[in-house]
């Protein structure tokens, strides 16, 4: 029996086969289980002989199944192995974590820059209402320039706000001068969808209340942070310009990237420049001494204190210092633009 058994053993072709030839001799009805129960009705002299050579034939029995088992094993690992595809060889694949998105980027380079200057982070909602994106801001209902943004109403009195400036008031409602904060976020416009104009794009607030600050002092932050971006030579304009909630009022260009303020392309045979249409200037901000009527609005006595704002386009200032033509770049989620920055 322990021949035939050692037999069928090394002959079993898989585990299943392997587990019947356990039963058949080692199971409760086995064959080597019911000699071992026999043991106990030999006579008494016989016992110990007959006990120790079934033991002796069951441990061998066992060592058998054992090896046979783990033999097995080994093989159908190896079978697995040869005809699964995975090449273990191959080099791994290195980590890949991603970086800042350039409009990010660039956000925090504004942001660290002003901060340097003493301004502090401010945040209010991108869901806004009619009140503080418009009416505070000396925009009333019904006044025309209202349509100077054109904006996306949500539900009655609520609008997706279409610039930074309602951070200003908010701002002002809680805190009493001295102020200075910068507000970074999203704002959108409707309407607004080609090379330089988009839906929704990002501005940096600014704002400085306290007593004695005037149009110089304005002049020197702003002239301060366009140097830090785009150079120390670069030559900065302010031409007079309206906002409702500011007087005066200005828009800010720098000298252009590209033709270096002259207006025309020697590369292009001396044509003019496409960037700045020419005129050798490029818009970069809107800025102005905050408009008395704001102050009425959020309870400041504009006979005590004045103060300048500013809101800068993000995307426009992204553009110019990478040289990016256009705007939707930004969006589209092209890891081919988006890497190499
Ligand atoms: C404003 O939004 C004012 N709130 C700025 C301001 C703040 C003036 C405080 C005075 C005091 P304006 O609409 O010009 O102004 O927008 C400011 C900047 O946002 C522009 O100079 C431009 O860089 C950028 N911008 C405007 N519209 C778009 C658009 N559709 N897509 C991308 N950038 C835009």
């Amino acid at each position: 029996m322990r021949a035939d058994c050692l037999a069928r053993v090394a002959g079993a072709a898989d585990e299943r086969e392997l587990e019947a030839v356990r039963v058949a001799y080692l199971g409760k009805k086995g064959e080597l289980t019911a000699l071992l129960r026999g043991v106990a009705g030999l006579p008494e002299g016989e016992r110990p002989a007959a006990g120790r050579l079934v033991n002796d034939c069951k441990a061998a029995i066992q060592t058998a199944l054992d090896d046979r088992r783990s033999a097995l094993e080994s093989q159908a690992r190896a079978r697995e192995l040869s005809a699964s595809r995975v090449d273990f060889t191959l080099p791994a694949y290195g980590e890949s974590p991603g970086h800042v998105h350039p409009l990010t980027q660039t956000t925090a380079e504004i942001c660290e820059i002003l901060c340097g200057l003493g301004f502090s982070v401010a945040e209010g909602p991108e869901v806004e209402d009619d009140y503080h994106n418009f009416e505070a801001l000396n925009i009333p209902a019904d006044h025309p320039a209202r349509d100077m943004q054109d904006t996306f109403f949500v539900s009655g009195k609520r609008v997706l706000r279409t610039h930074t400036s309602p951070v200003q008031i908010r701002v002002m409602e809680r805190s009493k001068p001295p102020i200075a904060i910068i507000a970074p976020g999203a704002v959108y416009r409707h309407g607004d969808d080609d090379a330089t104009h988009s839906p929704m794009f990002h501005q940096v607030e600014g704002l400085l209340v306290d007593r004695g600050i005037h149009f110089g002092h304005l002049k020197f932050v702003l002239t301060t942070l366009l140097r830090e971006l785009f150079g120390a030579e670069s030559a900065v304009r302010f031409r007079p310009s309206y906002f409702p909630f500011t007087e005066p009022s200005a828009e800010v260009d720098i000298a252009c990237v590209i033709c270096g303020g002259r207006g025309k392309v020697a590369a292009n045979g001396g044509e003019g420049c496409r960037v700045c249409k020419g005129t050798g200037w490029l818009e970069v901000l809107g800025a102005g001494m905050v408009d008395p009527a704001v102050f009425a609005h959020v309870g400041y006595d504009s006979e005590v204190y004045t103060g300048f704002a500013f809101g800068l386009g993000v995307e426009r200032i992204a553009m110019l210092r990478y040289g990016i033509s256009d705007i939707r770049l930004f969006y589209g989620g092209d890891l081919r633009f988006l890497e190499q920055f």
